[in-house]
């Protein structure tokens, strides 16, 4: 570890306690992210091979295929340059921050060690415009997930990008594999995501429920912000990415949801796609016309491509727009731009329809905690809450090592929410479907149980990125042993 990053874990530390400190008035009663049951932890994956990152977190203009913006990337590139590991590999990632604000990484859905969550104020402080910070972990579980900031409304500029952690032991068969990322935009176009924040706090924003319909998918209201544009792979519907194979190719496709309030309804026109992982965690494949994926969340498909040109659509659900890219296997042009795969109306599999293969099925045990997180607040007073309280770093649930715990959220709003879980993967009661972010309906409870393996203090928080930011977003502890 070098010397500029001891300096950053003290600070963090001393940060950690001090809130700590106030809440029990006595020595932080939880696993710090820097203390030895995390490294405990960390030493258990026995990391192998290290693979270095480079990243730089830069203000300027990136071209979303038209609209040029000027905005906050990694490396000027939106997404930016997956990260590509084998399971049990360990990512070394410089961070270089020239950003006019402080910043922070986090390696979304990875069981990582607590002190390379990225999550400033909690596990490291944040890393100052001008600073580096290097993050060195080892990615142990193979999946797709992906990596973004964890400062204010970041989220909803250009700084995301893939992180594909390949399984040694891949069972599937493809001869291609593209990843597509979806995003909702506004930074540079309609003000900056810190300007929204403001309009949606102080009421001004509510005009946009004219443009939004309501979501029968998403129970009503599918989100608060109405964005100008759409991005698959970072291009706008009307100069969309192409991926070229030939006809009868399998391929897999790695879908995410960069968005900060937009859920996505993906179809490929002319094909049926098999799911086969859900936030990077195997599923029983199982064959569907469209998907529904909501902000944070991953879906791996296995599509056998036909002859022509497609588009490959992502509805902007409840708000009546598209994002897409184009899928070439022969000559032919490409269709209109509006079309709309009559697959986006077909056969629709939710999470939880799916079912974990067996591997990843956790084992029956009984909860030995259950933690009750209300949703609670309100697009009109834009109070988003978790258990009625904004966020407040020195209110830390606690949960103890070795424990099985479930996680009940009882959302009383009437938005979903696509609540996610850090540092573990969690599987929904009654089908054990392994998930690290899930979707939870207006006026629903949903449960998920996960077991605490890995020690530190997690977030545990709404994927919308206003939502988080007004306030949605709780913190559990593990007990200090
Ligand atoms: Cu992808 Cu706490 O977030
Ligand atoms: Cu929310």
């Amino acid at each position: 570890m070098d010397a500029d990053r001891r300096t950053l874990l003290r600070a963090g530390l001393a940060l950690l306690g001090g809130a700590a400190v106030t809440a029990c008035g006595g020595a932080p009663p939880y696993v710090s992210p820097t203390g030895e049951p995390v490294r405990a932890a960390e030493r258990a994956r026995a990391g192998g091979r290290i693979t270095d990152v480079r990243l730089t977190a830069v203000a300027g203009r990136v071209d979303l295929g038209g609209p040029v913006v000027h905005t906050w990337s990694y490396d000027g590139r939106i997404p930016g340059v997956p990260v590509r590991v084998r399971a049990g590999e360990v990512i070394r990632a410089r961070l270089a921050n020239r950003l006019p604000a402080g910043t922070s990484v986090h390696w979304h859905g990875l069981a990582l060690r607590n002190d390379a969550d990225g999550v400033p104020g909690v596990t490291q402080p944040p890393i100052a415009a001008g600073g580096d910070f290097v993050y060195e972990f080892t990615a142990a579980t193979p999946g797709t997930y992906w990596f973004h900031p964890h400062s204010g409304t970041q989220l909803d500029r250009g700084l995301y990008a893939p992180l594909i952690v390949e399984d040694p032991r891949e069972r599937l068969r493809y001869d291609a594999e593209w990843t597509v990322v979806l995003d909702d935009w506004l930074d540079g176009v309609a003000g900056t995501p810190d300007d929204m924040l403001n309009r949606l706090r102080s009421g001004m924003h509510h005009g946009h429920m004219a443009m939004s319909t309501a979501s029968a998918l998403l129970g009503g209201d599918a989100g608060d912000v109405t964005y100008p544009h759409y991005l698959l792979n970072g291009r706008i519907a009307a100069a969309p990415e192409t991926f070229r194979a030939r006809p009868g190719r399998r391929v897999r496709i790695r879908l995410l949801n960069a968005g900060s309030d937009t859920a996505f309804r993906v179809a490929l026109a002319g094909h049926r796609m098999t799911i086969t992982h859900a936030d990077g965690y195997p599923v029983q494949p199982v064959e569907t016309d469209t998907l529904l994926i909501a902000m944070g969340e991953r879906y791996d498909v296995l599509v056998t491509l036909a002859d022509g040109v497609f588009p490959l659509v992502a509805l902007a659900e409840g708000k009546n727009a598209l994002a897409r890219g184009l899928v070439r296997t022969g000559g032919g042009r490409a269709p209109e731009l509006g079309l709309r795969p009559r697959e986006l109306d077909g056969a629709l599999v939710p999470a939880h329809a799916l079912r974990p293969v067996q591997a990843v099925r956790l084992p029956r045990r009984d909860p030995g905690r259950t933690i009750r997180l209300e949703l609670t607040g309100g697009m009109m007073a834009y109070d988003w809450a978790v258990n009625g309280r904004p966020y407040d770093p020195s209110v830390i649930e606690e949960v103890r090592s070795g424990e099985r715990v479930r996680l009940a959220f009882a959302n009383h709003t009437m938005m979903w929410h696509p609540m996610h879980l850090h540092g573990h993967t969690f599987a929904l009661t009654g089908t054990g479907v392994r998930k690290d972010t899930a979707i939870v309906l207006p006026h629903a409870t949903l449960e998920a149980d996960f077991d605490a393996d890995n020690p530190g203090v997690w977030m545990v928080h709404c994927h919308n990125a206003y939502h988080a930011e007004a306030g949605m977003m709780a913190l559990l502890g593990y007990r200090r042993p």
